[in-house]
């Protein structure tokens, strides 16, 4: 069991390479931000205490877990001046460095380093990897014993040798530091470019006597730092392919994951199929033997278990136990599909509850309705829940059966084992077991094709 540690995030860089108006730690990647990755990983990884660097009125705090607190740096440039920003925040101890730019970093890599600087007695201890193109990282040279001599940023290459160049092993920015001896280094470290670097606190901490080790990785993924948009796509193929296979390890089967889309806060059941083209957002909870697409989005919605929903889009809805849905449903916010449900063809449905079995099968409109159970909604039954002012609600009974083309003038009430006739509008509450008709009654004209045609010979 490693010492109690505190976990600084530097999440206060402009990112100008992302060409945005939203801070760089706030873009997304598998619908969660950037810095909430870091954020995670360190809460994974046992931080006692997590402190994010954010730069005042830059937004980033807002979008923190609550139990991040925040420091926030009003002076200076640079990855040195995001730490110092921190310091009244930070007592003494281990103290973990990370960088909010670096989403996939993982709590096994944290722990690793830990180990390592413990083991070391290091002052300092980076995480390094050999697994990424090294253009532009900050390089990592190493003494006999395996620690670290130096490091050289390449961002500029003026100067520098072809042997140095080909040094391959890079620094990513995670670190962790005896924080005393971090903050006294800091100090006395001098501005580059007009920035501050923490990566010059080395030499200053090697002067000084101590040591500075170095953990490798090989998870070129976690390992990724993002500056721009580039950047942030590779990022999020790495998050989903993460993502996917942690639920294809759990008991999901994904028929063609490169077409598929899971955020980061979707649960999935086991025995559960998710077909080709399929997009699940937000919180969303699936439930188990589901089969989910093809080509269907679900946001912030429950599944649950053994349903179906086919080229369908579902949002801030619930789909009930064994319910079918689709192909070419919409189901809008507020809706509550009950247990063995069918909602078919072109059908959208928007805060309505459609009780346990009842079907509504093709082109139909249920909005602000309330459907008993069992009942059966004839092709192209609307409710009509507007009058051009306020929304009002139609409720059916159980075993209702509603004729084809039926309108529902709300606000509407028709009883238990109710009937309409097709082609009617109701707008006249049907009470229960009776049959409402409401069109035209038809007239038939008798010899009308022989007088048209006896017109058109004059
Ligand atoms: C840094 C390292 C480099 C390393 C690389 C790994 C330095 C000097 N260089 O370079 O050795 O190889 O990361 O990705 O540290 N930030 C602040 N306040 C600031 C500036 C930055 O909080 O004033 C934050 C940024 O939001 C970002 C992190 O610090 O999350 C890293 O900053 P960035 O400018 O991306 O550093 P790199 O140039 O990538
Ligand atoms: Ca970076």
């Amino acid at each position: 069991m490693a010492a109690p540690f505190t976990v600084l995030i530097m999440a206060a860089g402009q990112g100008t390479r992302m060409r945005s108006d939203i801070p760089k730690v706030l873009h997304r990647v598998a619908g969660k931000s950037l810095v909430e990755w870091v954020a995670d990983a360190a809460r994974a990884a046992g931080a006692e205490r997590v402190v994010a660097v954010v730069r005042p009125g830059d937004g980033v705090a807002q979008g923190l877990p609550d139990d991040v607190e925040v420091a926030e740096q009003r002076e200076g440039e640079g990855t040195g001046a995001a730490v110092l920003a921190a310091r009244e925040a930070v007592g003494s101890g281990p103290m973990v460095v990370l960088s909010g730019d670096q989403p996939l970093i993982t709590a096994e890599q944290l722990e690793g380093l830990l180990a390592e600087h413990e083991r070391e007695q290091a002052r300092a201890t980076l995480l390094t990897t050999d697994q990424l193109d090294p253009a532009g990282y900050g390089r990592i040279v190493r003494d006999s014993d395996g620690n670290v001599d130096r490091i050289f940023e390449t961002k500029h290459t003026d100067g520098l040798t072809a042997d140095e160049l080909a040094v391959k092993e890079v620094n990513l920015g995670t670190y962790v530091f005896d924080a005393q001896t971090l903050f006294d280094a800091l100090d006395n470290v001098g501005l580059e470019q007009g920035e501050r670097y923490l990566t010059g606190v080395f030499p200053l901490i090697r002067e000084e006597g101590g040591t500075i080790a170095a953990h490798m990785t090989d998870d070129a993924d976690a390992a990724l730092g993002i500056n721009d948009r580039v950047g942030l796509m590779a990022a999020d193929e790495a998050a989903q392919r993460r993502i996917i296979e942690g639920h294809a390890r759990a008991g999901v089967t994904f028929l063609q994951p490169g077409t598929t889309r899971v955020e980061a806060g979707v649960t999935i059941g086991r025995d559960t199929t998710i077909a080709p083209g399929t997009v699940l957002e937000g919180t969303t909870a699936v439930g188990e033997r589901c089969e989910i697409g093809p080509h269907t989005t679900v946001r912030d919605a429950t599944i649950r278990d053994g349903a179906t929903v086919m080229h369908s889009v579902v949002l801030e809805a619930e789909v009930g136990t064994d319910a079918k849905v689709g192909p070419f449903a919409y189901l809008r916010p507020g809706t509550v599909i009950g247990e063995g449900v069918k909602v078919g063809t072109f059908v959208e449905i928007k805060n309505s509850d459609i009780g346990a079995g009842a079907k509504v099968p093709h082109l139909s409109y249920l909005g602000d309705a309330d459907v008993g159970e069992g009942s059966n909604l004839g092709a192209s039954t609307i409710t009509a829940n507007y009058d051009g002012r306020k929304k009002h609600r139609t409720k059916l009974g159980k075993s209702v059966k509603t004729g084809i083309h039926t309108s529902l003038v709300a606000p509407l009430d028709v009883g238990d084992r109710a009937y309409t006739g097709a082609g009617s509008t109701i707008n006249e509450d049907v009470p229960d077991g009776a049959l409402g008709i409401g069109r035209a009654k038809q007239k038939n004209i008798e010899g009308y094709a022989d007088r048209v045609e006896e017109d058109s010979q004059k």
